[in-house]
């Protein structure tokens, strides 16, 4: 039996994605059992790096969530509101989702989860947290038995790239992100990377996973690397520091104001000893630093990004949805891995924060007799 595969965007992801499933030798054998059936895009007279029949092209992204195939959706176009209409609709209509989309799952995840599991169908997101890093399935699968304490992640590729690149030539923000700019590492309006908030976005995922409850995103403290100076990083390099952009969830030891547990949720350039796991990730590369127990400290690594990886993610969730279709008799509820939670984790303000800060003052250089 093969399992029809409706592809929505054909840009990085989706090209990457196509390009898998198109050349399944050496592959799970799986993957030779799915068929794309039809593939949405906004302007079919693109040229493509996929070579994907122009009959199975469509502009109408809504005929193919809603046709009668009851098999999966990919949706790989991003964005907000269309995304999640679509995603609805085909829940609605009994497919299986497949998505990368953390901008839609961080602010809809649970009207989305609410609606599959009414449905019984599943909702897979390996690719919208930290691109080709196995992340997801791990905190839910392999690392579910855990107490989990802390996430801490580098997950954003492009400002590590620009923190990296201001470490080792001592570069002020602006010429590299301009440089980032120019070898496509960076947007052309890179304010949801710089500002933080694509990484608010992924920790509000994880922290989901990891502390069991859904997460406010306006809960989410976040500074972005703007701030960042040349002079910060000199002084920093001086202490044996190197400055990341971190997405930290953890449980908060500190608060002693609250009776009920309370998580840190936050994004910010934080100081990271030389000698730290985090502190060796650099250029593009993201990690996911997990610490719980019993397991003590695992780190996941690997390309945060890029057509090749992502959808290598993607394509796993597709994998994973058609194994467990090619073994139920029966509807199983929730056997992979699924947002069910119903409570809100609680988070501590970022003004109770108990942590270490490094401050620089400018002053007069003037001795008083
Ligand atoms: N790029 C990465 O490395 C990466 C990593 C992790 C997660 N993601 C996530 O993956 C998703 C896709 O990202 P991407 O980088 O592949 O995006 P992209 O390169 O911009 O591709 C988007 C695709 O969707 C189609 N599309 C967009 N809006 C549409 C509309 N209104 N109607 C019809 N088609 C539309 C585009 O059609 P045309 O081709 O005709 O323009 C294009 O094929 C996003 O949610 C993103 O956050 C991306």
């Amino acid at each position: 039996m093969g399992f029809k595969i409706g592809l929505l965007g054909l840009g990085t992801v989706g090209t990457g994605t196509a390009q898998i499933l198109l050349s399944p030798q050496g592959r799970h054998p799986l993957i030779q059992e799915l068929e794309i059936y039809r593939v949405g895009v906004r302007d079919i007279s693109k040229t493509r790096d996929v070579d994907i029949s122009l009959d199975i092209l469509t502009t109408d992204l809504e005929a193919i969530a809603t046709d009668s195939n009851k098999n999966i959706l990919v949706e790989l176009i991003g964005g907000l509101e269309l995304a999640r209409t679509l995603i609805l609709k085909a829940i609605e209509h009994g497919k299986h989702i497949v998505t990368a989309n953390k901008v839609v799952i961080s602010r809809y995840g649970l009207e989305i989860f609410a609606a599959a599991n009414e449905k019984g169908v599943y909702v897979m997101l390996e690719a919208a947290v930290g691109g080709g890093i196995p992340v997801i399935q791990p905190l839910k699968g392999s690392l579910g038995v855990n107490r989990i304490h802390s996430v801490i992640g580098i997950v954003n590729g492009t400002t590590n790239y620009i923190l990296a690149r201001m470490q080792q030539e001592g570069a002020d923000l602006a010429d590299v992100l301009a440089d980032a700019q120019r070898l496509g590492y960076a947007e052309a309006y890179p304010s949801a990377d710089v500002e933080g908030l694509d990484a608010k976005d992924q920790i509000a995922i994880l922290a989901s996973l990891a502390f069991s409850g859904l997460i406010n995103l306006e809960d989410i403290h976040c500074g972005g690397i703007r701030q960042v100076t040349a002079a910060d990083i000199a002084y920093t390099d001086k202490l044996d520091f190197v400055i990341k952009l971190l997405a930290i969830a953890k449980r908060d030891s500190n608060n002693t104001n609250s009776t009920i547990e309370q998580l840190q949720l936050r994004v910010h350039p934080a100081l990271v000893p030389k000698n730290h796991p985090l502190a060796s990730i650099n250029d593009v590369y993201n990690a996911i630093l997990v610490e719980g127990d019993p397991i003590r400290q695992v780190m996941f690594f690997g390309p945060g990004a890029g057509s090749g990886p992502t959808a290598s993610a993607v394509v796993s969730d597709i994998m994973s949805i058609v194994a467990i279709l090619k073994t139920e008799t029966e509807p199983v509820p929730h056997p992979l891995p699924s947002y069910t939670h119903q409570h809100y984790c609680e988070t501590a303000p970022i003004t109770e924060l108990v942590t270490r800060f490094y401050t620089r003052f400018m002053t007069k250089d003037i001795l008083v007799s």
